[in-house]
């Protein structure tokens, strides 16, 4: 106990001068599925499938316990052999695919070890996965309702500058329309294309002839580009990722004002999507153009440098679906070694707001608008009545002031009738 204690605490320090303190990993699933066939594809039929559309793959399965494993080796100073529910979280997208992957990413991680083994015929133990339905979910799954989000993300796609982007792509957009049978009209739409024909051409079924002209070369730009309108503009990325980003800086910032090791939260773990990897990527500045591939995963660790006794977050990413070292990504204006509290500076804009709220805000602001013109309209109707009365007043005015000369000067010298009384007099 006390030499694997030791050797838990000596570690970090045996491996370098630099070791992780505390980590947030968010993975893609593994190998799926097509998610849903275009009307007119040849192998539509699910049940060419070996598994039912979406849904993980033997083969994804093999990725994310490889990945594990990997995840295992990197982090064995962080995370105790026997799993310690102090020591990791784990939240999935409420997806079935996320949550496999999770699964047989935690079966690499934690395979049960002396008193864990609980069937000896069965090398596995259950981890815990949290999720939450996506549609209540805007930290993960980020699919909650956020009216100001939709209101944003409606106005970009009607921008000049998306309209511009999307003219590029019109013959080919056109195209895709007459041989797919679906109604093509934004770069989403050729994603999901290009990503169902990646699908079929890995699974060996062959392409379509019509394809060979567009794909992959000419749908693979657009594809990519897709993943970068859900956080086009500042407040898309802060409405989109700010919830995500905004609890893996919470974390981040907890642990690096504490000391390391030991029975506490170090390791988190998100399962999560394409976009997810994508939205995060582009959010801070990083994304790379290219589609995240299956296992794409994405660090954020938080590094303790023991000779110079200080911190700094390194983000990297592993572009791959093989188990090869990520690449570190030079955060913009910080580089590869970012100190913390630089790092909150950055993206203070990103990750500062109160997203339910600032989700609603715009609702106000189109009430308050609402509001506004019923105001002007409002006051306009009174101002029409008030003239109306006006006019109408001094007509009868003048008629009584027609008819008091019959009545005689007398009357009109003791009493100036009101308004009123002309009025209700000439009623
Ligand atoms: C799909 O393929 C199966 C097996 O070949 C067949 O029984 C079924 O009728 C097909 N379904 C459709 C909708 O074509
Ligand atoms: C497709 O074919 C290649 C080459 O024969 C093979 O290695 C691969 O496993 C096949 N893919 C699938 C998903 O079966
Ligand atoms: C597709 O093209 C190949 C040769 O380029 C041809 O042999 C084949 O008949 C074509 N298939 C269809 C369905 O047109
Ligand atoms: C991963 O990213 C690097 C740098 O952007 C690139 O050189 C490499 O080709 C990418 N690998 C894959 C598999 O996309």
């Amino acid at each position: 106990m006390l030499l694997s204690t030791l050797l838990v605490f000596a570690l970090p320090f045996v491996l370098g001068e630099e070791y992780v303190k505390f980590a947030v990993v968010i993975y893609r699933h593994g190998d799926r599925t097509i998610v849903q066939p275009y009307p007119t594809d040849p192998w539509r039929n699910e049940s060419l499938w070996p598994v039912k559309f979406g849904e993980l793959t033997n083969i994804g399965k093999k990725q994310h316990y490889e990945l594990g494993k990997w995840l295992r080796k990197r982090y064995s100073h962080l995370l105790s052999e026997k799993y310690n529910p102090s020591e990791i979280y784990i939240r999935s997208t409420d997806v079935d695919r996320t949550l496999m992957s999770a699964q047989a990413n935690l079966a690499g991680m934690y395979p049960p070890k002396g008193d864990s083994v609980w069937d000896t015929d069965l090398l596995w133990q259950p981890i815990p996965i949290h999720t939450v339905p996506e549609k209540d979910d805007e930290v993960l799954a980020m699919k909650k309702h956020c009216p100001a989000y939709k209101k944003a993300l409606d106005d970009y796609m009607h921008s000049k500058e998306y309209k511009e982007k999307l003219s590029k792509y019109q013959d080919l957009m056109d195209y895709l329309t007459a041989y797919t049978g679906t109604k093509v009209r934004d770069l989403i739409n050729i994603e999901y294309i290009y990503n169902t024909l990646y699908i079929e051409e890995l699974y060996n079924f062959t392409l379509p002839n019509w394809t060979h002209t567009v794909y992959p070369d000419k749908m693979l730009e657009p594809a990519a580009d897709s993943f970068r309108v859900s956080t086009a503009t500042p407040t898309l990325a802060r409405l989109k990722v700010g919830p995500l980003l905004k609890q893996i800086t919470d974390y981040l910032v907890a642990a690096s004002d504490r000391p390391e090791g030991g029975d506490q939260l170090n390791v988190v773990v998100y399962s999560a999507h394409d976009d997810t990897i994508a939205c995060v990527l582009n959010a801070l500045g990083l994304y790379n153009d290219a589609l995240p591939p299956y296992t794409a995963t994405v660090f954020f660790e938080l590094v303790h440098d023991s000779t110079t006794n200080s911190e700094f977050v390194q983000i990297s990413y592993r572009n791959s679906t093989d188990i090869v070292e990520p690449l570190t990504l030079h955060v913009p204006y910080c580089g590869a070694r970012c100190p913390l509290p630089r790092l909150l500076q950055l993206y203070h804009d990103l990750i500062s707001g109160h997203w339910q709220k600032d989700c609603d805000a715009q609702i106000l602001k189109t009430g308050s608008h609402f509001f506004g013109m019923a105001f002007f309209l409002g006051l306009g109707i009174i101002v029409l009545v008030y003239t109306a009365h006006k006019v109408y007043f001094a007509q009868v005015a003048k008629r009584f002031r027609l008819a008091n000369q019959y009545v005689g000067v007398k009357q009109d010298s003791k009493q100036t009738p009101g308004p009123a009384e002309v009025t209700e007099q000439t009623a």
